[in-house]
């Protein structure tokens, strides 16, 4: 049995105010203008690149989690999601549910995090969300922790765990409950590329906060992104790398992102850009492949970015800067996962495909943003000075910006028929 029938009762989300005795009559709207604000408390993780994917703000402070919401961290098995939230407990305390792993194991993992373990950090092997929620009332942890969803299942239903109905069954018990306690719950929900559609995220629209924990597998490093963020951005990106001794957190994440740098002073078909990732920049290659092909309609493979944006790029260059492309299969690659959706990554695209189409070497020196026209023209970006400071600081010498140059083609005579000095 897939479903629950339940006496219909008002919906137990816990929203104050709304006491079950109440009239349909004695509900009443109020005034926005009259509606106050006291100051929303937030629970600092204290790992700085968690906090800032939680939002609001690292720069305002107060960034974390809010009292009584749900968050799900989702994520290939494997990818570090329960040593994530374990580092997390260790520093906060809590109650940790594992119905995947027993206390022993957890308390080795501990123990190889190498991390002061917080006095008030409770274990609960345990996959019944009746006992679960119970432990919860009695223990009233500052921070509930559910590894994984999957695993829970409710007396209610029949249901295998991990089907549609207990996970979804499940997760709406945790939400009423932890949402009147006011207690911040992550629930961790693991999910294969091929089947994201199923599983966890059909909780998507019952939880505050769907965050994504991603890497591949044979690399160290990590991103942990917002897909759904009531509140806070959806835009930021935390970076990691998997060490020996857990997720560490990547203080300069530009340079991560930067090919490999001081083996040559320029390469053919990479260039350097700006991208904004969230609030900050952060300074990534990308990569372009351009072979000459005999199949009648050439392979277009883009890693990382808009499929859309990169073939009307392909059109422009084509149409106002006579490269032939339609003879060449095009490859576009960013550098170490990061995804760029914004068209300030327009003239880098372009650079890259020129580059190694005319077989032309671009100077590892040189950063470049900036949108580009459909007439080639360079159109500017939001926040150029911000992006410019961080290319300096990382001590590129030549930056080409909508600023600086007015449309391709100029850029174009520049880096590739000019003297270089
Ligand atoms: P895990 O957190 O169990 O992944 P998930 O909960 O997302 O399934 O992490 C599993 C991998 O991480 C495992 O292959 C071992 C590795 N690992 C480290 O590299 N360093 C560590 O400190 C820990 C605890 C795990
Ligand atoms: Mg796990």
């Amino acid at each position: 049995m897939e479903t629950v029938i339940r006496e219909p009762k008002r919906s137990a989300w816990g929203r104050s105010g709304r006491k079950e005795e109440k009239e349909r009559g004695e509900v009443k709207p109020q005034k926005l203008k009259e509606i106050k604000i006291g100051k929303i408390f937030r629970l600092s993780t204290q790992i700085g690149e968690f906090d800032r994917v939680l939002g609001p703000s690292t720069v305002l402070g107060q960034a974390g989690l809010v009292p009584g919401s749900v968050v799900l961290l989702a994520g290939d098995p494997g990818v570090g999601k329960s040593t994530l939230l374990l580092q997390v407990a260790l520093k906060l305390g809590g109650l940790y549910i594992s119905g995947e792993e027993s206390p022993e194991q957890i308390k080795m993992r501990s123990l190889r995090l190498g991390e002061t373990i917080n006095d008030n950090l409770l274990l609960l092997s345990e996959t019944n969300v009746e006992n679960i929620l119970a432990t919860i009332k009695e223990q009233k942890p500052n921070l509930v922790i559910v590894d994984s969803i999957q695993t829970l299942w409710t007396e209610d239903l029949s249901g295998t765990p991990g089907s549609i109905g207990q996970v979804r069954e499940c997760a709406l018990k945790l939400l009423n409950l932890v949402k009147s306690f006011k207690i911040p719950c992550f629930l961790i929900g693991h999910v294969t590329k091929e089947g994201a559609v199923a599983g966890p995220m059909v909780l998507a629209h019952l939880v505050d906060t769907v965050l994504y924990l991603e890497g591949e597998r044979y690399q160290s490093l990590r991103l942990l992104r917002a897909y759904k963020n009531r509140f806070g951005p959806t835009d930021e990106v935390g970076v990691f790398t998997m060490e020996a001794k857990g997720m560490e957190e990547v203080e300069n994440p530009s340079q991560i992102f930067l090919g490999e740098k001081g083996t040559t002073k320029e390469k053919v078909g990479a260039v350097t850009i700006c991208p904004l990732q969230g609030t900050r920049p952060i300074l990534c290659e990308i990569q372009a492949l351009v072979i000459s092909t005999k199949v009648p309609i050439p392979r277009r493979i883009f890693a990382g970015l808009d499929f859309a944006r990169c073939q009307l790029l392909l059109a422009i260059l084509q149409k106002n800067h006579n490269l032939p492309l339609y003879l060449s299969d095009v490859f576009l690659n960013v550098v170490g996962g990061l995804k760029i959706f914004e068209p300030a990554a327009d003239l880098g695209i372009s650079l890259a495909i020129a580059s190694s189409f005319k077989n032309k070497a671009i100077s590892q020196e040189l950063a470049v943003f900036g949108e580009v026209g459909l007439l080639g023209e360079l159109r500017p970006v939001p926040q150029q000075e911000k992006r410019i400071k961080e290319a300096q600081r990382l001590g590129f010498r030549k930056i080409i910006t909508p600023q600086s140059h007015k449309n391709l083609g100029e850029v174009f005579r520049e880096i590739f028929y000019e003297k270089k000095n």
